[in-house]
Order: C-alpha cells, then structure tokens, then sequence
C-alpha cells in the first residue's frame, strides 16, 4: 500500500517508515516540522537504502497543502502521527492544543474522504484511560479522566473517529493506545530528539548519562508501587512501528473500527529503569528523589492480549534492548539532529 505518514519526521513516524517499507509499503510524509527535523527522513532513506522519503513541508490544518498531496499521489491509507504531544504545555496552551490536533485531523479527515482514502490509524495514548480503573488495562476498561489538554485531544479525536466510522462504515479506523515508547532504531542514527528539557524519563536519563544534564529527579518514591516509584509500560519504537504494519493488515482485511493497546504488558518502576540503564551500559546514572509531579498515576501497564490476538502483534524487544538502543543513539548524537 502507498500510506500517508502525517507526522512522519518524528520519532514515532521516522522508525514507523523504516518498517513499513520493510513490509513491502511505500509512504508520502507531511510533516511542519514543528517539533522534528528533516534529517531524519535522510537518515531514514539511507537505513533504507532508497533516494528519499517522498516529503511535503505541509501543515495537515493546510487544506490546499493536503489537496495537493492527493492529487499527486495515489493514498491507500493514513498513518496519522502529527500532533502536538507535550503534557505540560498543553496546560499552558490548551487552545493552540485543541486547535492543532482537533482542526488538523479535522481537515485531514474530510480531504482524506474527498479522495476516497476512508483507511486511517490513529496515534492514541495510555492517556485516555485517566487513573485507570482496572490494572493491567484492557481494551474495555472505561476511559477516563484526562489530567491535561494533550490527552483530552486524544479522547475526542478517538470519539470523533469512532462516530465517523459509525456513519458511514466505508471507513477502517485502527486507534492505538501507545504505552510508553522508548529505545531507538538499533543503528542508532535515528531516535527521541526533544526540544529543551525532556518531559519524559527516557531522554531525561540518556541526557544525564551523556552529561548534559547534572542528574534525574525522580518524581516520588511514597507511591503504593514495590519501590514506591511510579510503574509503566514501556514499549521498543520498534516494536511500536510493526504493531502499525499490523494494523494495515486490518485495514486490509476491512476491520471497521479497531481499538487495540500497544504495550508489552511489563510495568517497570523509575528506579527499575535507570538500574537496568546502568548495568547494560555500564555508565552511571545519578538521581535524587523529588516530589510527585502533578498528574501522574501511580501505576500504568497494558494488557497487550488483543492486539496478540486480533493483529498478530507481540512485543519484541525487552528492557535491556530499550535502554541499550535509546543509549546507542543518544551517545552517537548529544545533540540530536543537526540544527535544521
Ligand atoms: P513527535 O513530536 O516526534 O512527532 C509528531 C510530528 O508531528 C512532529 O514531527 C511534528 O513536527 C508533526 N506535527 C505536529 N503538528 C503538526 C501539524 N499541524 N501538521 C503537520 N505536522 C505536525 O512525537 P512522537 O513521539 O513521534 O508522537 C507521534 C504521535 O504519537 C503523536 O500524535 C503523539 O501524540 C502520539 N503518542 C506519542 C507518545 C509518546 O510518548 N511519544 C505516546 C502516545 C501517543
Ligand atoms: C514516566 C515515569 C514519572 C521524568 C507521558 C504522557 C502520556 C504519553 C507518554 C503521549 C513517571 C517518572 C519522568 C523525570 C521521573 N505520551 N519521571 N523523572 O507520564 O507515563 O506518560 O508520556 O501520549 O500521555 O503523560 O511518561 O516518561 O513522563 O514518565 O521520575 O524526569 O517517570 O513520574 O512515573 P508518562 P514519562
């Protein structure tokens, strides 16, 4: 299939392309680059050994820019990854978070259908579950709650999909509820490339073990977890990328409407995560305990059965491999991409 990669610079799309034209796919990006770097895209081509990612510097709120890609190129289905992702500035920007994720899919949605292009997936969070009712989470568990603007968007675009698809049944919608993505493509010349201070534990730690940054706070240890830090699922971007490789496949077989967890259905505490940090890559990770940071839950991981049963799709890759690969590229990259 040709796919539409929207948001297909980032760190979630950058490894999703190399695995769809593993798979035998080719892809067309859109991306504003507004939170990534064409850079990956090259690094991308090259892992691949193809010229180049077909790429549009395009906004998906841009309804001339879409129409555009359109009518040049012959679009199977959309991967839609562009959103603006950032917990804590979307409390301080809920319009400009409504306004991009909301009207961008929006407008992606009605030119997509104007096209005959009725197949998407949707990049979901963990987030809309809220304090989850039930540990591990399933697919049923009701949503909850959300703690902030990014992940409201993410509850009512799922709704705003669900009821399209509803309407008119021409449409495959696939929604999957990411985890906590970490690690890297194992070459290490792609990989997580945050602006400014990382939000999350990941890129924080690797800044630490590659000093750039003095030491990891860690946000609680009096959580009613076994060390008393605070437990997710963290999931291989590889492993995510396939699970989208997967959900094609559904798209294929006309699924209608798929709801599905991408997690490994492990849950690792902070201090679990820097232990196992160290000791695969031998390079300390200093740390002090800081208080909760507002919003987070205590307790967070998948039950990855459906997607195992429905999709076909496993997780893969450990924790050991997460942390060697997120330290694999950052080590080879301090700085990230080059400046664009
Ligand atoms: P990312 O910021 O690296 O990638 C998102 C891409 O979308 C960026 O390249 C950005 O430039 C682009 N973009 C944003 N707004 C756009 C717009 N209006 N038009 C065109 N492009 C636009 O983030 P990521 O970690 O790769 O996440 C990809 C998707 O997965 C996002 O929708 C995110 O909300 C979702 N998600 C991420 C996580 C995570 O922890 N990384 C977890 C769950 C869900
Ligand atoms: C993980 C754990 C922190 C940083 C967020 C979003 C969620 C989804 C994934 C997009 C928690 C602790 C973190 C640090 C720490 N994104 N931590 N020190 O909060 O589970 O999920 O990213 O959809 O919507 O909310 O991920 O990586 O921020 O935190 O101690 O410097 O690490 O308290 O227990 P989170 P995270």
């Amino acid at each position: 299939m040709n796919i539409l990669v929207t948001g297909g610079a980032g760190y979630i799309g950058s490894h999703t392309l190399i695995e769809l034209y593993k798979a035998g796919h080719t892809a067309v990006v859109v991306d504003n680059l507004s939170n990534s770097n064409s850079e990956s895209l090259r690094r991308v081509a090259k892992i691949l050994g193809v010229d180049e990612i077909p790429f549009y510097k395009t906004d998906i709120r841009d309804r001339e820019g879409l129409e555009n890609v359109f009518a040049k190129h012959n679009i199977d289905a959309c991967i839609h990854f562009a959103g603006l992702k950032a917990v804590g500035e979307s409390v301080e920007k809920p319009w400009e978070y409504y306004e991009n994720n909301i009207s961008g899919t929006l407008v992606l949605v009605d030119v997509m259908r104007k096209h005959g292009c009725k197949n998407i997936i949707f990049s979901s969070s963990a987030t809309v579950y809220g304090d989850p009712a039930e540990i591990p989470i399933t697919e049923q568990c009701p949503k909850g709650q959300c703690t902030n603007p990014y992940g409201w968007t993410k509850s009512m675009l799922e709704q705003v999909l669900m009821d399209i698809q509803k309407a008119d049944p021409e449409w495959n919608v696939v929604l999957l509820r990411y985890f906590n993505p970490v690690g890297a493509h194992p070459g290490g010349t792609i990989g997580e490339n945050p602006n400014g201070i990382p939000n999350n534990l990941m890129p924080y730690i690797t800044q630490v073990a590659v000093g750039k940054r003095a030491e990891l706070g860690v946000f609680g240890n009096d959580y009613p977890t076994p060390d008393g830090t605070g437990v997710r699922d963290y999931i291989h971007v590889v492993d995510l990328a396939n699970g989208h490789v997967c959900a094609l496949k559904a798209i294929e077989r006309k699924c209608g409407l798929g709801i599905y967890n991408l997690g490994t259905g492990h849950g690792y505490s902070v201090l679990d995560m820097v232990k196992a940090f160290e000791k695969e890559n031998g390079v300390p990770v200093p740390y002090s305990i800081k208080p909760r940071r507002a919003g987070d839950i205590a307790t967070c991981y998948s039950n990855p059965a459906k997607a195992e049963k429905e999709l076909g799709w496993k997780a893969q890759y450990g924790i050991n491999e997460m942390v060697r690969d997120s330290w694999n590229w950052q080590r080879q990259n301090p700085d990230g991409y080059p400046e664009k």
